[in-house]
């Protein structure tokens, strides 16, 4: 038998509390939030088993919220040269935040201005289609860009073959030349990307789903029980056939605002968030991608992350 106990406080998983508390992240991944037995659960999107990630679940299952704690996180654990980010975004509310009004600014990490509509999502693709080829002929990898699609099944409809074709090349080969997609999608998926979803998303975070084929289809196997799910931040991962049931992390807008500001005034000199009152040397950055250039990639500084830290976190690699 199996007894399901609700949080009694969800919203209390918040995402800038959690990034204090896990003290050095491995580079590249994205934290999710909390397992079940309160360990910060992180993704390191890096590694070959990850790739890239489907979010699915219903309307108010908290896909956007998840998605921007995995941007938010990423950029204040992440050099410039260790990752940049693209947002494809048709409903303009998940990922706007990251930039301020009238596009001045905004996440030192975003490579291209936010994409609201599908003609500039098909050309966005199209561009980091490229780019997978230039760094496949050159052997690079990094900056890992990480491609985050709200409403991907949306823009799969209106896209058409065009859509299609860029989101399979990308989604088949862009892990080894360090492009990653994390996708949200609220639509029951087997119509709209069918094929696509079933063998290119490795990893899904599956929120809340209104019935056990929809389980199904979103998680892409059976028996995992997300139609229990009770929305809001509550969520399964599905990795290699396992299942761990989390709480994602939540930041709001008005903090998003503010990490940006810090982000955008401080150089960044490690991979632990500090509050920011606490000066910070400042350090020679890699180039910024934000003048259109993909910047080369840092040296790297640290090995073996993954295994040290494993006791304090838990780490999906
Ligand atoms: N991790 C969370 N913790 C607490 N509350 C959350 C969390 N995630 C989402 N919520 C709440 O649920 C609401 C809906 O979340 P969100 O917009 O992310 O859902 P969604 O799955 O993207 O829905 P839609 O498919 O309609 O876009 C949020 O406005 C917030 O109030
Ligand atoms: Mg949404």
């Amino acid at each position: 038998m199996q007894i399901e106990v609700p949080r009694a406080d969800p919203q209390s998983v918040r995402l800038l509390q959690l990034s204090r508390r896990v003290n050095d992240i491995p580079r590249q991944s994205a934290i999710l939030g909390l397992d079940e037995s309160g360990l910060p659960l992180i993704l390191r999107l890096s590694s070959p088993e990850v790739a890239h990630v489907l979010i699915a679940g219903t309307t108010g299952s908290g896909k956007t919220a998840l998605a921007r704690s995995m941007a938010l996180s990423l950029a204040m654990h992440n050099r410039l040269g260790e990752v940049q980010m693209l947002f494809i975004d048709p409903k303009r509310n998940g990922f706007v935040p990251f930039v301020k009004p009238g596009g001045g600014g905004g996440l030192p990490h975003l490579l291209r201005p936010v994409v609201d509509n599908v003609h500039q999502a098909v050309f966005l693709l199209g561009e980091m289609v490229t780019e997978m080829v230039r760094r496949d002929h050159q052997n690079i990898t990094e900056p890992r860009l990480i491609i985050f699609i709200d409403e991907v099944a949306d823009l799969m409809e209106q896209g058409g073959k065009a859509m299609d074709r860029l989101m399979t090349r990308l989604t088949q080969r862009g892990r080894s030349a360090g492009l990653h997609i994390v996708a949200c999608t609220q639509k029951p998926l087997a119509a709209t990307i069918g094929s696509l979803t079933r063998s290119n998303f490795p990893v899904r975070l599956v929120g809340s789903v209104a019935s056990s084929d929809d389980a199904r289809t979103a998680a892409g196997i059976g028996g995992t029980g997300a139609e229990k799910l009770l929305g809001r931040g509550d969520f399964l991962l599905v990795a290699k056939g396992q299942t761990t049931r989390f709480q994602a992390a939540y930041v709001s807008q008005a903090e998003i605002k503010q990490v940006v500001e810090q982000l955008q005034t401080r150089h960044r000199t490690s991979r632990h968030w500090l509050e920011s009152t606490q000066a910070e040397e400042p350090q020679q950055l890699a180039p910024t991608g934000t003048d259109g250039q993909i910047a080369q990639p840092a040296p790297r500084r640290r090995k073996g992350l993954g295994m040290m830290f494993g006791h304090q976190l838990r780490l999906i690699k």
